[in-house]
C-alpha cells in the first residue's frame, strides 16, 4: 500500500498542475452568517406535518469509511453549501469548503445497543459553520418533541439508561461538548496560528463506495458539488469493522479517525506525547511501538511503552483506550464508555505483532 503511493507520486503530482485549472468559487459569499439560538431560524431546516424540525432535502448527506466513537451514538451527517458553490477537492488534506458552508452532525443514542438503529434518542446537532474568518463551532441540544434545539455554548450533561450488548442496563453521563472542548479536537496548527477545522471532509474518510461501483466522491462531483476531482489514485481508508481488509490496515484506520486529529506530526510537538496515529505513518516508533511516553504519571497505568508487540496488556495504547478514568483514558474526551469492538480491534492487532522485547 505505502510503495504504491510512492510510485505513483511523481504521476499524480502532473496530474495535479492540470487539476488546479479547475477551482471551485470559495467566496462567493463573505457575509458574516447570524448564529441563532434556537435551531429553527436556520434556513436549513423546515417542520414536517407532525412540526417536527427537520433537515432540508437540500444539503449533501455523507458517511465515512470509519467514524468516530461516540459513546456507541449513531449519526447523521450533512453539508449545506451556499447555492452555486462547489467543495474543492484535495487529495491529502480537509478539503476547501466556501463561506457560508454549514456541515451539521446529529447525534442519536440507541435504547439498546443489541438493536442499534432502532428507538433513537435525538440529543444534539453539532454545526461548523464557514464564516469569512474561519470555521465557528456550537451545538443544539434537542427537546424530546425533536421540535425545537436550543444553543449550547457550554455544553451539557445528560444523563442516559441504555441496554448494552449483554442486555444490560447501564447508566452514564453523554456530555455535549462545550465550544472550548469543540476546540479541543476541531484544531490545526498552522505555524502560530491555531484555528477550527473540520475533520472528516477529507479524501482517504469519504472515498466509500455507496453503491455498487459509484463512490461518494464520483456522486459529489456528479451533483456538481465537488470540483478539482481527478479520480485517480484517491486514497481511501477502510472501514474499520470489514473483516476483508486485514487487521493491521483496520486497527490504522481505527485510529486515524479516532486519534490523528491530535496524534499527528503538527500538533504531536503540542501534545508533549510524540505519539502519531496517522494511518500514512510508517514508522513503528512513532506509532508507539517500544515507545516511552512524553509524559509520565497515571495516563501510564504503570506501564512502560505505549506498544509493547505481542502483549497489549503490557501497552500503555491499549490501556487507555479500554478506561473511562480521567487523566488516563483516551480520547480524553467525547465519550464515557470503553469502545468494546474498537479496544478488542486494537488488542488483536498489538497481539498480532511478532514478539519483539523492548529492552
Ligand atoms: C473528541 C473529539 C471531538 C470533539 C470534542 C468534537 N468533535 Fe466534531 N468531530 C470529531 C471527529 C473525529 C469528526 C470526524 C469523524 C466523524 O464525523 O465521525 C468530527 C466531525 C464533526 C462534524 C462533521 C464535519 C467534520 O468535521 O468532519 C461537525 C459538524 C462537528 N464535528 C462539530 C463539532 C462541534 C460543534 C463540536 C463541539 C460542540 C465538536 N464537533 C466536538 C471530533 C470531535
Ligand atoms: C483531544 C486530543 C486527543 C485525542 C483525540 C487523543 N489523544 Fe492521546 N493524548 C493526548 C494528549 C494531550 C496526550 C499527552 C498527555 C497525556 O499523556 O495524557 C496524549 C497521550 C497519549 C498517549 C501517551 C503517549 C506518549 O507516548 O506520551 C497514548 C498512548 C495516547 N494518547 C493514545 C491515544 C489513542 C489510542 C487515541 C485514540 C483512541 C488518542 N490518544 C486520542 C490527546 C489526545
Amino acid at each position: 500500500m505505502f510503495t504504491l503511493i510512492k510510485k505513483f507520486n511523481i504521476l499524480v503530482v502532473i496530474f495535479f498542475t492540470f487539476q488546479c485549472t479547475k477551482k471551485a468559487n470559495l467566496n462567493l459569499n463573505s457575509k458574516e452568517l447570524l448564529i441563532f439560538s434556537k435551531l429553527s431560524e436556520y434556513e436549513f431546516v423546515e417542520r414536517d406535518f407532525q412540526g417536527k424540525l427537520k433537515f432540508k432535502k437540500s444539503g449533501l448527506k455523507y458517511t465515512l469509511n470509519t467514524a468516530l466513537f461516540s459513546d456507541y451514538a449513531q449519526k447523521e451527517r450533512i453539508i449545506f453549501l451556499p447555492s452555486g458553490t462547489q467543495i474543492q477537492y484535495n487529495r491529502k488534506k480537509v478539503f476547501d469548503m466556501p463561506i457560508g458552508t454549514v456541515i451539521t452532525k446529529t447525534f442519536f443514542m440507541p435504547k439498546n445497543l443489541l438493536k442499534p438503529t432502532e428507538n433513537l434518542q435525538k440529543l444534539e446537532t453539532r454545526l461548523l459553520i464557514h464564516q469569512p474568518k474561519g470555521w465557528f463551532a456550537v451545538s443544539y441540544i434537542w427537546n424530546q418533541a425533536e421540535t425545537e434545539a436550543e444553543i449550547a455554548y457550554g455544553g451539557k450533561v445528560i444523563p442516559l439508561q441504555i441496554i448494552n450488548q449483554e442486555g444490560k442496563d447501564i447508566q452514564f453521563n453523554y456530555l455535549v461538548p462545550s465550544r472550548n472542548q469543540c476546540f479541543n479536537c476541531h484544531q490545526a496548527y498552522e505555524g502560530n496560528t491555531q484555528a477550527i477545522v473540520p475533520i472528516g471532509i477529507q479524501a482517504k474518510h469519504l472515498n466509500k463506495e455507496i453503491s455498487l461501483g459509484v463512490s461518494q466522491l464520483e456522486l459529489w462531483e456528479k451533483k456538481g458539488v465537488l470540483v478539482g476531482f481527478l479520480n485517480f489514485f484517491v486514497p481511501k481508508l477502510p472501514d474499520a469493522f470489514d473483516e476483508r481488509y486485514s487487521l493491521e490496515e483496520r486497527a490504522r484506520a481505527y485510529l486515524d479517525i479516532n486519534c490523528s486529529y491530535c496524534h499527528n506530526v503538527k500538533s504531536a510537538g503540542g501534545l508533549n506525547s510524540k505519539l502519531v496515529l496517522t494511518f500514512e505513518e510508517t514508522n513503528f516508533q512513532e506509532i508507539g511501538v517500544c515507545k516511552t511516553p512524553g509524559s509520565a504519571g497515571k495516563g501510564g497505568g504503570g506501564l512502560r511503552y505505549d506498544i509493547v508487540p505481542a502483549k497489549a496488556e503490557e501497552s500503555i495504547l491499549y490501556y487507555r483506550i479500554s478506561t473511562t478514568e480521567s487523566g488516563a483514558m483516551m480520547p480524553p474526551i467525547g465519550r464515557a464508555l470503553v469502545h468494546k469492538e474498537g479496544v478488542k480491534l486494537i488488542q488483536d492487532w498489538i497481539n498480532s505483532m511478532p514478539f519483539k522485547n523492548c529492552f
